[in-house]
């Protein structure tokens, strides 16, 4: 499943105009992604430039159990730097993200985190995430 979700509030997006780079650290591997602008969207999964879009698109392993539309919390992630450039999480986002366990104030949905490409980012794919799937919830 991809696409948007109607039934959610509009996520208001900046994309970037340079590129700018995501390093995403799990627990076994860590790969730095360059983002062009004028490649995204790397794919039909979240929002167009999400930290979702750019982690498939680099095949880095980030969950999406709802197909990046904001109705699960799979693709929780903790921006460690760079949040600033990123567009405000709308109530909906944040709705979800009190599902997912063991949130900081750092945690976004990536399916609905658009970075602006003023600051290069790094973001750690929580290992609990992939639990959650695994039990089914
Ligand atoms: S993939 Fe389900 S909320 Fe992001």
């Amino acid at each position: 499943m991809g696409g948007t979700n109607p039934y959610i509030e509009k996520a208001e997006v900046e994309l970037p105009t340079k590129s700018y780079t995501v390093t995403f650290v799990s627990i076994d591997k860590t790969v730095k992604v360059q983002v062009e602008p004028q490649k995204i969207p790397y794919g039909p999964t979240g929002l167009p430039g999400s930290l979702l879009d750019i982690a498939l698109g680099a095949g880095v392993d980030l969950e999406h159990a709802c197909g990046g539309v904001c109705a699960c919390s799979t693709c929780h992630v903790i921006v460690k730097a760079g949040l600033e450039s990123c567009n405000e999480g709308t109530d909906d986002e944040f709705d979800q993200l009190d599902e997912a366990p063991a949130i900081t104030l750092q945690s976004r949905l990536a399916c609905q985190c658009v970075p602006n490409g003023t600051m290069d980012l790094v973001v750690e794919i929580p290992v609990v995430n992939k639990n959650l799937v695994k039990e089914g919830h």
